[in-house]
């Protein structure tokens, strides 16, 4: 009796062992491209979420000829410190913050971290 009880915590604390280190596996967000492009992932965003009122008038001045420039003139991108970025904190500030998704923030945190390039 007390060996079929030490078998039956056995298996349980094997069951709970295997699941919680299966729990643990994280997976990327899937709309994260392993390579963050500058003009196909990142000025979409502007275009559908910022050029409204960004469109020259207003710093950054984010239509598609303009915005890397003009992110990069106005150093508004710190790639040594990514999450300080002065664009990461307008988008994490009210009411920047309603104006990008979270994984549109994600993707541009991402696109900085990767070297913020014109690619
Ligand atoms: C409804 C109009 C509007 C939209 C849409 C908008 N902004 Fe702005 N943004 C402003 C105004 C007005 C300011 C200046 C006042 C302030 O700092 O909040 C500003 C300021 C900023 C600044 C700081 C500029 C500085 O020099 O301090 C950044 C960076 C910025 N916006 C980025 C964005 C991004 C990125 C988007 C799109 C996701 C966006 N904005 C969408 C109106 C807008």
């Amino acid at each position: 009796m007390k060996r079929l009880f030490y078998l039956l915590f056995a298996g349980m604390l094997t069951g709970i062992l295997l699941f919680g280190s299966c729990e643990k596996v994280v997976y990327p967000p899937p709309e994260i491209p392993d390579t963050v492009s500058y003009s196909l992932d990142i000025q979409p965003i502007w275009d559908n979420k910022c050029v409204s009122c960004h469109n020259g008038g207003l710093d950054p001045d984010l239509r598609p000829e303009n915005s890397y420039a003009s992110l990069m003139d106005g150093e508004y991108i710190n790639v040594d410190e990514p999450g300080e970025s002065k664009l990461m904190k307008k988008l994490d500030s009210s009411p920047h913050d309603a104006r990008a998704t979270k994984a549109e923030k994600q993707l541009i945190l991402v696109w900085i971290e990767e070297g913020a390039k014109n690619n």
